[in-house]
């Protein structure tokens, strides 16, 4: 677990600290000696990945990676992994909690989420859901709500979940120094109003997803996510745009892509989303250990002479 580290905290000059991807070669327009056989200057890293870097890799035609994160050990990991961006999604009321919906989740739930999740990474851009239920009644439950997530949890940034009429929401929070980052297109919590669980921006609307992203940007967010947008309708949003789009099942044009990380470590058990893609089989892995260490506490092999005083 990284310990206080003044330096990632350190203020980065957006203009001096061009960020690269880790361990990645260096970006496009980098001078070079032209000297092959030089030796390669190492490329230059932000201590902190910020919004505005997210920005930049747009500008420059470079994708970016996010993975939930609900806890500091599996936040350090991705951190050290070089995913720039962790979401402290309210997914953890699925995932974490076992619910059937985000909806339930507390804001008091995420701020324990998001605390760990800051504590546990050193660089990544750290961005929380503000839950159902604390904001939408006003600008005053939203900027009131955005700053508890800066200032208990510490996060960068917040999620807000929803359409163009949200948008003097997402204002009023980016005038009070919360950096937003708008989610559109299929908005879990919005689930029963929705109908369930359904691709946006089907036909006739995909006007209505370009017109909520183009509010949330002209109210100031830094970034807006799609979940199950038809990826042709994503991609003219991206187009669109100056800033960066995310996507979840939002097809291949979006600046960055985020994943739930069991879906995408294979923890959860049963069908998972046709975007989702599995990189590892972690139950498989983890369901296996565990058996095997309830057959050696069974068995009188564990714990063995070595691991006892
Ligand atoms: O809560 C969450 O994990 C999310 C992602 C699915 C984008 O909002």
């Amino acid at each position: 677990m990284p310990a206080e580290n003044q330096s990632s905290h350190a203020p980065v000059d957006p203009a001096s600290d061009a960020p690269r991807p880790y361990g990645g070669a260096a970006a496009p327009g980098d001078a070079g000696t032209g000297d092959p056989t030089a030796p390669q200057k190492p490329p230059r890293t932000p201590a902190r990945i910020r919004t505005v870097h997210l920005r930049r890799f747009k500008e420059e035609g470079r994708r970016f990676a996010m993975l939930t994160a609900y806890d500091a050990q599996i936040a350090s990991i991705f951190d050290e992994a070089g995913v720039e961006v962790l979401l402290v999604g309210d997914s953890a009321s699925n995932v974490m909690m076992g619910r059937s919906t985000t909806l339930p989740i507390t804001v008091e739930e995420m701020l324990v989420f998001s605390r760990s999740v800051v504590n546990g990474a050193e660089r990544a851009l750290v961005v929380a859901d503000v839950p159902f239920g604390s904001y939408e009644a006003s600008a005053q439950q939203a900027v009131e709500t955005g700053v508890r997530f800066m200032k208990e949890a510490e996060v960068h940034a917040v999620k807000v979940e929803g359409d163009a009429s949200m948008a003097g929401h997402v204002r009023a929070m980016v005038s009070a120094g919360i950096p937003v980052m708008a989610h559109v297109g299929f908005t879990p919590q919005s689930e029963h109003a929705l109908g369930g669980y359904r691709v946006q921006g089907r036909g006739d609307a995909a006007a209505r997803v370009l017109a909520d992203a183009r509010a949330m940007q002209e109210a100031g967010a830094f970034c807006v996510l799609m979940e199950m947008v038809p990826s042709d309708v994503a991609a003219e949003v991206e187009a669109a745009l100056d800033v960066p789009t995310i996507g979840i099942g939002a097809g291949p044009a979006t600046t960055g892509q985020v994943l739930v990380w069991q879906d995408m470590l294979g923890m959860t058990p049963g069908r998972l989303p046709r975007f989702v893609k599995r990189y590892a089989d972690l139950r498989s892995t983890v369901s296996a250990a565990a058996a095997a260490y309830a057959e050696d506490v069974r068995s009188g092999a564990f714990p063995a002479e070595e691991h006892g005083f």
